[in-house]
């Protein structure tokens, strides 16, 4: 039967009790870690989000009834406790932060009972991660997790002082939009009242922060819940959140200023992280070619070496074959590991084709020099001297090659990289190693769609030098965007906006819009440009990303109090579901399943 708490208030969270206390009378309320019963005295560790507390009953101390209701006592039962804070009469617990007490209880009630939970409240929990999810309220009662939302919650607080301070107004833009093009799918809602008709959530509020710039708001954030239909992975959630900012009468300089000023007190007031800036910077180009990534890991080495011209006479078909085909030849030097087994190395082969590699060519520099590899066969001993040389190989080294369209080349070596970084223990776990990256694409041909599609978003101003590029050569055409980076993860991203109307519209034609149909998607931005607008620039960063980094949690589930699972579906309450045929026929719906065969 569960007790009321009249007449008792709670005077203190158990993990907040310590020495200062001693003496005093408290009331704590939690639930019940353990209990341990030893006759005449019944110790009880008692939970709440700031920590675990031990409580002790003795029958001569609280009295028959109380000690017997303590008897009674079972995990996860919800009570309350008045008694006395003493210095802990055994040795004290360095693990607790309330180690050196106890409190010796006078009163007890039970205000829950408990069912046995279907794994148990701990951290570094074994428990398989679809189980906790299906009791996700039981899971975030875990201290790992409590001590990641925790942490979030102060990460978004200690934002929204610093952009407060620095004159960023928090404004709220709508969930029910207008699809928004940030290049994933979107999530419909139907209409009731306009039949046939969907609004789409907004993959970001990048258009509204845009018109709120041209209403002259300056300066504007959000933490902004943001929906992307997109396929998920452990960095990935189909609702995610993000600090997104923008800024008037501000260029690259103005976004990236502020920005990492703001991501170095984050760090600084969350984990005690010391973030050095300005944080480095470094072009798309610099950053493909040196670690084949946009998104590079900077906390190790083995950078992409270009080869293509040491090759390019040389007898063996794959290399100048791909030049041929106008591709390019690069590797990378895996240092000390001459030695990989065959095995290991057939597998590296295998990984790299699941990055559209044909193949991945080796040649391991034996200790005593001689070379084993997949290809010496067709090359003469100088060539073989030459390529090792340009690679910086000493006896010991692998040296791995892809050759392909440069593309490719880039997405398979960049890959291999990171993960034999990985697998040789190459990556200091502690480090943090922040990374801009500038001067990306305005461009990426999509070999699906068979147009331009933009890297970024539409809006994103050319860099002024390359305006002119935008119809003759838009392959080449740069930008004003920017990307921050940290360990290999893109936390963030913006750009300088497009505040010019017609370069607006040559921008929509480029990715293949017609005028009309520009205008009927982004009319009212394309007006709005012509009432007076400010030359603006602002960026996003994924808050559950940063989260997920700076308390080191190994995917994005960790740090997000209710998120779901990889089919995009939430095994708490079993959303997506179907609904009824009223509601269905309310908004003008039919659904065509098709059955599992098709
Ligand atoms: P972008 O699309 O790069 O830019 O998104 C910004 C940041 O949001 C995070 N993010 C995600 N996090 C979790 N799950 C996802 N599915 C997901 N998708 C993106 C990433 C990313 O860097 N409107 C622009 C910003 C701007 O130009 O101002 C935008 O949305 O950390
Ligand atoms: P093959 O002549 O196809 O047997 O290939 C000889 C070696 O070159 C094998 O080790 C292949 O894995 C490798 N290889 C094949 N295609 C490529 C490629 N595009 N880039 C790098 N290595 C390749």
């Amino acid at each position: 039967m569960a007790e009321s708490m009249k007449g008792l208030k709670r005077t203190h969270r158990c993990g907040e009790l310590g020495a200062a206390n001693i003496g005093e009378t408290v009331t704590v309320m939690g639930w019940v870690q353990k209990t341990r019963n030893k006759g005449s005295i019944i110790f009880l560790d008692l939970r709440d989000r700031a920590g675990i507390l031990q409580v002790i009953f003795e029958e001569n101390e609280c009295g028959t009834e109380i000690f017997e209701k303590a008897e009674k006592l079972r995990s996860e039962y919800v009570v309350a406790v008045v008694g006395k804070v003493t210095k802990r009469e055994g040795a004290a617990n360095d693990n607790l932060a309330t180690g050196e007490i106890e409190v010796r209880a006078t009163q007890l009630r039970i205000l829950s009972e408990a069912l046995t939970p279907p794994f148990p409240i701990e951290a570094d929990s074994k428990t398989k991660e679809e189980l906790r999810l299906k009791y996700r309220y039981l899971d975030l009662r875990r201290p790992d997790l409590q001590r990641n939302l925790i942490l979030r919650s102060k990460i978004a607080t200690t934002i929204r002082s610093f952009l407060s301070e620095e004159g960023f107004l928090e404004i709220e833009t709508p969930i029910l939009n207008k699809s928004t093009p940030e290049g994933a799918r979107d999530y419909l809602v139907p209409s009731r009242v306009h039949p046939g008709c969907f609004y789409a959530l907004p993959q970001s509020p990048q258009i509204f922060k845009q018109l709120l710039m041209c209403s002259g708001y300056d300066r504007y954030f959000q933490l902004a819940k943001c929906f992307r239909d997109e396929d998920l992975r452990a960095d990935r959630q189909p609702e995610f959140t993000q600090v997104d900012i923008e800024m008037s009468f501000a260029d690259v300089d103005d976004v990236i200023d502020a920005t990492e000023r703001m991501v170095a007190r984050v760090c600084k007031e969350a984990i005690g992280l010391e973030v050095q800036l300005p944080i480095m910077r470094m072009t798309w180009d610099e950053a493909m070619n040196r670690f084949g990534s946009d998104k590079p890991d900077t906390r190790f080495g083995m950078e992409l070496v270009n080869v293509s011209d040491v090759v390019k006479n040389c007898g063996f078909g794959v290399f100048t074959g791909a030049l041929e085909a106008g591709g390019s030849v690069r590797g990378i030097n895996v240092k000390g590991q001459a030695e990989m087994p065959r095995k290991k190395i057939d597998a590296l082969v295998e990984f790299a084709k699941g990055y559209g590699a044909k193949g991945l060519a080796y040649l391991c520099v034996m200790p005593d020099g001689t070379y084993k590899s997949s290809f010496a066969k067709f090359m003469t001993e100088d060539e073989l001297k030459a390529l090792a040389a340009a690679m910086d190989a000493e006896a010991g080294d692998l040296l791995l090659f892809a050759a392909d369209k440069l593309k490719t080349v880039w997405a398979v070596l960049g890959a291999l990289r990171c993960e034999l970084a990985k697998q040789l223990g190459l990556i200091d776990q502690d480090k943090f190693n922040f990374l801009w990256v500038t001067e990306f694409p305005e461009f990426e041909w999509s070999e699906e769609e068979e147009r331009y599609v933009a890297m970024h978003h539409p809006f994103t101003m050319p860099m002024e030098e390359d305006l002119d590029k935008l119809e003759s050569d838009p392959e080449n055409v740069r930008t004003k965007a920017y990307d921050i980076v940290l360990n290999g993860v893109e936390l963030g991203g913006g750009s300088v906006r497009i505040f010019q109307s017609d370069v607006q519209e040559r921008m929509f034609r480029a990715l293949g819009f017609t005028d009309e149909k520009a205008h009927e998607q982004f009319g009212f931005l394309l007006d709005a440009f012509k009432y007076g607008v400010p030359p603006h620039a602002g960026l996003a960063i994924g808050l559950d990303r940063f989260v997920m980094l700076l308390v080191k949690a190994e995917s994005i589930r960790e740090v997000i109090a209710f998120p779901k699972v990889k089919d995009a579906s939430c095994l708490m309450t079993e959303a997506p579901d179907t609904v009824d045929e009223k509601q269905l026929k309310e908004l003008y719906l039919q659904t065509v399943v098709p059955n599992s065969e098709e």
